[in-house]
């Protein structure tokens, strides 16, 4: 079977030799698909690590099968899809957990909002979607937290009390205590996507809808920041950057000050994610953590340093 060479590396570097096996399997799960669901599927779309194609069902209606690694992934991905039923998201029409299978209604035209090209008009397009997928977090859930995302960033510092990647031992501790500080002062706690970003935006029929939910539990201040990191231009990141802040805040009535906040703890958390062996790292990510401090110092006129001392922790 002929497979994009991105996709391959991909599976093969996150899920190691489980991910072999699953792209060996991946003509056996196509025939399983087009059996249980009587339809036939065509090329992929362009992928990452899961097996995403459109299909046509025998009646000629068509939908999306979107074929996943099992485990905890797929478990939250269905968790949230449900959760998010009828909430301005693509509806899961059937589902296998066993093998790890969406069976999904197809968007159509169902381009991304990346082929918007002013940033502004794009981000304003995001909000109306966010505020379309805007749902309490359930009392009992599965779902990763925003306080497990503290929790991942203490466990790099404890493992690392002298740094990490680009990372001073200071800055591992300022974006950890403004992590804390953001955790201990939640007034409400939702239901987020998880991976709100550009390309998990269709459009579909005049409109605009989300795919693709991870589901994490916090504040949509915080779900926005993934939105931040994608489609950059070549020169003025901070300037559209701002630009983003300004619209999401203005548009969905948000918390300048927590978004500006989560942006930069989550920046330097994302970063220690792609920390390699060699100590190389993601500078796309690593820009930010500088953006998301000017900004905030030119916004409220002091450092985050300073506000931190405002509070105790
Ligand atoms: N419901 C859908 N309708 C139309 N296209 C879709 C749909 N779901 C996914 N796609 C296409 O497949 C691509 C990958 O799907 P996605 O669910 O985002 O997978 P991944 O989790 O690997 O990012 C999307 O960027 C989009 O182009
Ligand atoms: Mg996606």
């Amino acid at each position: 079977m002929d497979l994009q060479k991105n996709f391959v590396d991909s599976v093969n570097l996150f899920f190691k030799e489980k991910g072999k096996e699953w792209l060996d399997s991946l003509p056996e799960l196509i025939s399983y698909c087009e059996e249980k669901w009587s339809l036939s599927m065509r090329d992929p779309y362009t992928l990452s690590v899961n097996y995403v194609a459109p299909a046509i069902k025998e009646d000629g209606t068509e939908v999306v099968v979107k074929i996943c690694i099992p485990g905890e992934g797929f478990l939250d991905e269905l968790e949230a899809l449900r959760l998010f039923k009828d909430q301005g998201m693509a509806s899961l029409l059937d589902y296998d957990q066993e093998k790890g299978i969406f069976i999904l209604e197809k968007l159509s035209p169902g381009h991304t909002l990346a082929e918007i090209s002013d940033h502004a008009e794009a981000c304003r397009c995001a909000a109306h979607v966010m505020s379309n997928i805007i749902v309490p977090a359930p009392s009992e859930t599965r779902l990763p937290t925003t306080k497990g995302r503290e929790e991942n960033l203490r466990r790099t510092f404890n493992q690392n009390p002298n740094g990490f990647g680009p990372f001073s031992k200071e800055t591992l501790e300022k974006a950890l205590n403004v992590f804390t500080y953001l955790n201990q002062t939640i007034e409400k706690y939702w239901l987020l996507h998880g991976d709100f970003h550009h390309y998990n935006i269709l459009a579909s029929e005049g409109d605009w809808l989300a795919i693709d939910p991870k589901g994490v539990v916090g504040e949509i201040e915080y779900d926005l920041i993934q939105y931040m990191l994608n489609r950059l231009p070549d020169h003025n990141v901070y300037d559209v950057t701002k630009t983003r802040v300004d619209v999401f805040t203005e548009e969905l009535n948000l918390n300048k000050e927590r978004l500006i906040l989560y942006g930069y703890c989550h920046t330097v958390l994302s970063t220690t994610w792609t920390v390699d062996v060699d100590g190389s790292y993601e500078g796309n990510f690593h820009q930010f953590v500088a953006i998301f401090e000017k900004m905030y110092a030119s916004t409220f006129g002091k450092s985050i340093e300073d506000r931190l001392l405002e509070d105790e922790f």
